[in-house]
């Protein structure tokens, strides 16, 4: 009889762990973590970019992206967006958007991967624009500038100079030089 008695109790207590089991997450559950963060990048406009991101967790995380705070709306809520969210969890631009009024790319992002049990938010990545082919390294190869100039004293003497300059470079410029 008390091997039957011990039985009662073994199946009532198995009950019991089963019941309030339902009410917590499961053993094997996970919270998420980002395993892959963003890197900074330098894109031309119109070309195309990725930020990446992946999470780890159970369940498999939601991610979302965040550029300067605001959410970045993607594919998903605009399928006419230049902005994809992949299934890995990367943000894929179909090409930079940079005009002189609407700079809707560049900016400071951060991936936020959620599921019940919390998120993971990543490290930042900011995105710039390059400045579009002429660049004051070619400009200056092209036109040297006077050797008096070649000591230090040039990265500070170099603005006022740029009126005298850019009128010099820009015809070579245009000869394909
Ligand atoms: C990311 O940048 C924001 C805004 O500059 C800053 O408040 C935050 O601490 C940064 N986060 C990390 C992880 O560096
Ligand atoms: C650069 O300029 C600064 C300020 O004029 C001077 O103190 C320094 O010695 C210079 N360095 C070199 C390498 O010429």
């Amino acid at each position: 009889m008390e091997y039957h008695h011990t039985l009662v109790h073994l199946l009532a207590l198995f009950a019991f762990i089963t019941l309030a089991h339902g009410s917590r997450p499961r053993l094997e559950d996970a919270a998420p973590r980002i395993v892959e963060h963003p890197s900074d990048l330098i894109v031309s406009k119109g070309e195309p970019a990725t930020l990446n991101c992946k999470a780890e967790g159970r369940p498999t995380p939601m991610v979302e992206w965040y550029k300067d705070g605001e959410r970045v709306e993607t594919d998903r809520e605009d399928p006419r967006s230049h902005r994809m969210l992949l299934p890995s969890g990367s943000l894929f631009f179909l090409r930079i958007v940079h005009g002189r009024r609407s700079k809707p790319d560049e900016g400071l992002y951060v991936c936020v991967a959620r599921n019940y049990l919390g998120e993971a938010v990543s490290r930042n990545a900011s995105l710039e624009v390059a400045m579009p082919q002429i660049s004051w390294q070619l400009a200056l190869k092209i036109h040297p500038p006077p050797s008096f100039l070649a000591s230090n004293t040039s990265s500070y003497l170099l603005p006022s100079l740029i009126p005298n300059i850019l009128p010099n470079i820009l015809p070579s410029l245009r000869t394909g030089l």
